[in-house]
């Protein structure tokens, strides 16, 4: 089993890379093969909606996500976690869930020759909000759970905490818990 962890977060080793750092030791653990990829260190420029995929199924913009395309088609499990930014997913995060456009043709169907590497695909989400209410990422759940059921993939479930400061979720034993189990989960065929 291959999990792959994608962190949404321009601030390394904050609250989202910390959990999403759990739920791959959760994987790890389970016996999976695990990697990360950190969006903010990578080239990712937002979709230009040229249609161009829609025939190739090949993104004309020559940056790093062909390379990331590549990976989530190989990983059994792919687990995001991203902070709340201004009630919504950050723009990093927003610029490499945009680029998913590359896996569809023109009426939003799978492109036949990604489909078998993507049938039965495990999508989590980690989000962080610094209110105290998690429900405040309930858009970012939104996107990602309905963006999983429309295209018929497997919704591996979503871990919502809440913490401000720099590093402040290490101290939520609850919140760490339960991301270490979605990434077991993820592990698990
Ligand atoms: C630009 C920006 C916008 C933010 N907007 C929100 C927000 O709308 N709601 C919220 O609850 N927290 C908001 N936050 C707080 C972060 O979600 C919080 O600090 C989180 O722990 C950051 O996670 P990280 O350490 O993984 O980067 C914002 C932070 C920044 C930098």
């Amino acid at each position: 089993m291959k999990v792959l962890g994608i962190m949404g977060s321009p601030r390394i080793g904050g609250n989202s890379d910390i959990l999403l750092d759990q739920a791959l030791a959760g994987a790890r653990d389970a016996g999976a093969e695990v990697e990360k990829i950190i969006l903010c260190q990578q080239k990712i420029s937002g979709c230009l909606n040229c249609e161009k995929c829609n025939e190739t199924g090949i993104c004309a913009l020559k940056d790093g996500m062909p390379e990331i395309h590549e990976k989530i088609l190989e990983a059994d499990a792919v687990i995001h976690s991203v902070p709340v930014y201004f009630w919504a997913m950050t723009a990093q995060m927003k610029a490499y869930l945009d680029r998913w456009c590359v896996f569809f043709d023109a009426e939003w169907k799978w492109h036949k020759h990604y489909w078998p590497k993507m049938k039965g695909k495990k999508i989590g989400l980690i989000t962080v909000c610094g209110d105290p209410n998690v429900h405040t990422a309930d858009p970012i759940v939104h996107s990602f759970k309905t963006t999983v059921d429309f295209t018929r993939l497997s919704w591996l479930g979503a871990v919502m905490a809440s913490a401000g400061a720099k590093g402040e979720i290490s101290k939520n034993e609850a919140a760490k818990r339960e991301a270490y189990e979605l990434g077991k989960k993820g592990a698990t065929p």
